[in-house]
Parts: C-alpha cells; sequence; structure tokens
C-alpha cells in the first residue's frame, strides 16, 4: 500500500511529538478509508478550507504522486506532498500541494522530504519540479529559495483568483540513475 522511500534521520529536530528515526517516507500506491481520512484531514489542518478532499487526492494518488512522512503505524501524518505532471512540458512535475505538521515546522522536516522527493523524480526521469507559492510566505520561500535552490520563474497575477498572486518557482533535477 505505502513503499517507503527513507527513513527520516536523527538530526531532523523541532518539537517533534515523534522521534524522527522512527518516521518514514513514503510514496503512496493504494489507500483505504482510514489513510484517506487522515490525509484530508491533515490537509485541512494545514490549509484550511482549500485543503484537500478525497475527490483530489485520489487523482493525484493515483495518476500523479503523492508522498507522506509517517510512522509505521501511520499515527501521525507528519507531512504530505501531491504532485501532478505537466501536460504542455511532459518533464515537468508540479508540486500542487506541500505541508509539513505544525508541530514539526523549523527543524529540516520539510527540506529533508522535498530533497527526498526530488530525488525520487529524478530516478524517475523527470527533469524538473515547479510549484506555485504566494510571495509573503516566508517560511516556504526559505525552504524552496534559499534551502532547495528553486529559482524564481514570473509572478502569476490573480492566479489562485483575485488578489491571489503567486511566484512560480523551479527546480532543475539533476540526472539520476535508477
Ligand atoms: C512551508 C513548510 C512546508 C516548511 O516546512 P518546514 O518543515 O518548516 O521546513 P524546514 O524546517 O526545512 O525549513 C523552513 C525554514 O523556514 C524558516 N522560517 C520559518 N518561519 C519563517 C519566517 N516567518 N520567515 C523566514 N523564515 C522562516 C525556518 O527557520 C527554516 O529555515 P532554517 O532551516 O534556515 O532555520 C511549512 O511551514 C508548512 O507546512 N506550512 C504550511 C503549508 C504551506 O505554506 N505550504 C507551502 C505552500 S507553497
Amino acid at each position: 500500500m505505502l513503499k517507503t522511500i527513507d527513513t527520516v534521520p536523527l538530526d531532523i529536530h523541532g518539537k517533534l511529538a515523534i522521534e524522527p528515526g522512527t518516521l518514514f517516507t513514503y510514496r503512496i500506491h493504494n489507500y483505504d478509508d482510514a489513510l484517506l481520512k487522515k490525509l484530508t484531514l491533515f490537509s485541512k489542518e494545514g490549509f484550511g478550507d482549500t485543503g484537500t478532499d478525497v475527490w483530489w487526492l485520489v487523482p493525484a494518488i493515483r495518476h500523479g504522486r503523492a508522498y507522506v512522512i509517517t510512522d509505521e503505524k501511520r499515527t501521525t501524518i507528519a507531512a504530505l506532498a501531491l504532485l501532478i505532471s505537466d501536460f504542455e512540458r511532459p518533464t515537468t512535475v508540479y508540486l500542487a500541494e506541500f505541508a509539513t505538521h505544525k508541530d514539526y515546522r523549523g527543524g529540516g522536516l520539510g527540506a529533508h522530504f522535498l530533497s527526498t522527493i526530488a530525488t525520487d523524480l529524478s530516478k524517475a526521469g523527470i527533469g524538473k519540479l515547479s510549484l506555485t507559492v504566494e510571495p509573503g510566505n516566508l517560511a516556504a520561500r526559505r525552504l524552496y529559495e534559499d534551502k532547495l535552490g528553486f529559482i524564481q520563474v514570473k509572478t502569476v497575477k490573480d492566479c489562485f483568483g483575485a488578489g491571489e498572486d503567486r511566484l512560480v518557482l523551479e527546480l532543475p533535477l539533476k540526472k539520476i540513475d535508477k
């Protein structure tokens, strides 16, 4: 159901409720009601009304890519990422949702998670990772631009509706042999 990609190293710090060494990054290949419920709740906690519901989550799992950081018993969802591929640019993947649990923020979990995902995408032959970010989301921008090396491509005015401007950021991915 969930394929382990790696273990969260012990040097990831923060107010973690669960020790980093017991958290794993998984790619979600399959799901049941309990997992869908946990993931949609996690998304709503992070993004409020704009969080993901099952009608978007399931297509992302089945036709895009979905990654999660959780413990073996799936007690706590520590991070979630949803990705879709880009019809216009077949070797580019768009990060549609990315969040870490509020208790886990600021300790390096986001950077670890996104690097792990980027490596997994590189192994799948993906050439570029793209995303949009609110200009005032300083924690996200620190992570994407300063820590991961994403480059600003343009600003899309009213991207998600009136007043919801977004920066478009891209990260070229290194070629990695499987
Ligand atoms: C953005 C997010 C994913 C970052 O995850 P994280 O686990 O905190 O990531 P990291 O700890 O690896 O990196 C965050 C960095 O931002 C810094 N930071 C936090 N708040 C900040 C602020 N207000 N201004 C500047 N930097 C800030 C942290 O100190 C850390 O940098 P450091 O490692 O140099 O100290 C997380 O904050 C989150 O889930 N936010 C809510 C959902 C969201 O906004 N998602 C992004 C949508 S595009």
